[in-house]
């Protein structure tokens, strides 16, 4: 992805933008007259008194209040996007691995074409993450956002070109966007199709981990974080405005455009990042590191160093660890891991974990690499390998995933999963 004009880089930075010359007020966020008469209104993504190094919010310059709104009326569609607490089915301690997603036959915009495979934790109590993947056929013609969470949208195939109330952004599979919790936006599909995985955020809000050793710079950089430009819309055409509610959906007619923003200021806004940009860290002597050596973004829980959700991507990347069985190791996790693939094969996984599918390893079951991989990688021959064309990711997260109904059922789902482990030899002890 190419650096543009209307990006501004860097993460959570405190920006100014404006569409229109001379609409952000000077030296005061909410003036007795505003510039051309624009609304002010306050953003907050964090609690007015959250510490300021946490502090997230925006002061926007908009045509209408956002207030300005019939009232909001319960929208059936999008029948498969569902809300943790997830407790339709018991969560299984099983190894779940599914085909990818089908397109729908149907024309299906973003919203209704967005499918819930599981999640942690509740809305209600704003800890835990939905799990949802999508795959859409047409351009949406309303505006969506979640009041449950922020959004981290993980393109597999089609590029997404999303409209919000705070800029626009171009994405495509290899980067990624991040939307804040209650930004309205309208996603359209540049190819004609798309689909891909988001990571619907309850909790604190996605961050940079900290370095620690590696020192200032490394794995994902600051400045690879792209805020999108102030954008508006004067229409006053109906539009529909839909939002996610405590895990109901709600549907409002507004008379007018909410992508009415004019001007902007603030540290809370939608931003995308190109995955290639990822610094990629790892072992030069033996063993490898755990994976959490290639963590994106982290959002915290209230447990220092256990997240709420991890965003870990496993990108090309040079292997060269001497005397190392050079896959990820077999293990059990307290964290539960639920795994994408954007493009390409990962490395623990010879066949069978297709780009657009998605595995579930849940809290203290055993995995790892099945056994062609395994057997490939102990006779391998230790010279430097580069691992390239691929671009898997997990979220990782301290609770159980509960899968839903529709992913405990699912067509895709593929029943043989626990058999790319059931071949292993047993170890001979000397006699
Ligand atoms: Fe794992």
């Amino acid at each position: 992805m190419m650096a543009d004009q209307h990006y501004t880089p860097g993460f959570a930075n405190h920006i100014a933008t404006e569409a229109v010359p001379g609409a952000l007020p000077v030296g005061r966020n909410s003036p007795q007259k505003t510039p051309f008469g624009l609304y002010a209104e306050q953003l907050s993504g964090t609690a007015f008194t959250a510490p300021r190094s946490e502090n997230r919010r925006s002061w926007l310059y908009r045509l209408r209040p956002t207030a300005n709104h019939p009232a909001f009326t319960l929208y059936d569609g999008a029948p498969d996007l569902k809300s943790a607490p997830f407790d339709d089915v018991p969560p299984s301690p099983n190894r779940l691995r599914w085909d990818p997603l089908p397109y729908p036959d149907a024309a299906t915009d973003w919203i209704d074409g967005l499918v819930t495979y599981g999640g942690t934790g509740s809305v209600a109590e704003q800890t835990g993450v939905g799990i949802h993947l999508y795959a859409a056929t047409a351009d949406m013609q309303r505006a969506f956002f979640s009041a449950d969470g922020e959004l981290l949208i993980v393109p597999q195939e089609g590029a997404l070109h999303i409209e919000t109330e705070m800029g626009r952004i171009d994405v495509a599979p290899l980067s990624i966007a991040l939307i804040p919790r209650g930004v309205r936006f309208r996603i359209t599909l540049p190819d004609g199709k798309a689909r891909g995985y988001v990571c619907e955020n309850y909790g604190a809000l996605f961050r940079l981990p900290d370095l620690g050793p590696i020192g200032a710079n490394g794995l994902a950089n600051p400045r690879d974080f792209e805020t999108p430009a102030a954008w508006y819309e004067d229409s006053d055409a109906p539009c529909d405005v839909i939002q996610k509610f405590q895990g109901g959906l709600w549907r409002t007619r507004l008379d007018h455009s909410p992508f009415d923003v004019v001007a902007w200021h603030g540290n809370l806004a939608p931003c995308r990042y190109d995955l290639t940009r990822f610094n990629t860290i790892n072992t030069v002597s033996f063993d490898h590191p755990d994976p959490s050596i290639f963590t994106v973004l982290t959002a915290p829980s209230d447990t220092p160093g256990t997240a709420n959700c991890d965003f870990v991507i496993f990108p090309p990347r040079w292997m060269v660890a001497e005397d190392t069985f050079r896959p990820p190791w077999f293990h059990r996790n307290v964290m539960s891991e639920f795994m994408g693939l954007i493009t390409g094969a990962y490395d623990a996984k010879e066949g069978g974990f297709a780009p657009g599918g998605a595995s579930l390893h849940n809290q203290m079951n055993g995995h790892g690499p099945d056994q062609a991989s395994y057997e490939k990688a102990v006779a391998a021959d230790l010279k430097p390998h580069k691992i390239d064309g691929t671009m898997a990711f997990m979220f990782e997260t301290r609770h159980v995933v509960r899968p839903t109904r529709w992913a405990s059922e699912a067509p895709t789902m593929q029943l043989d999963y626990d058999d790319v482990w059931s071949g292993f030899a047993k170890a001979q002890l000397p006699r």
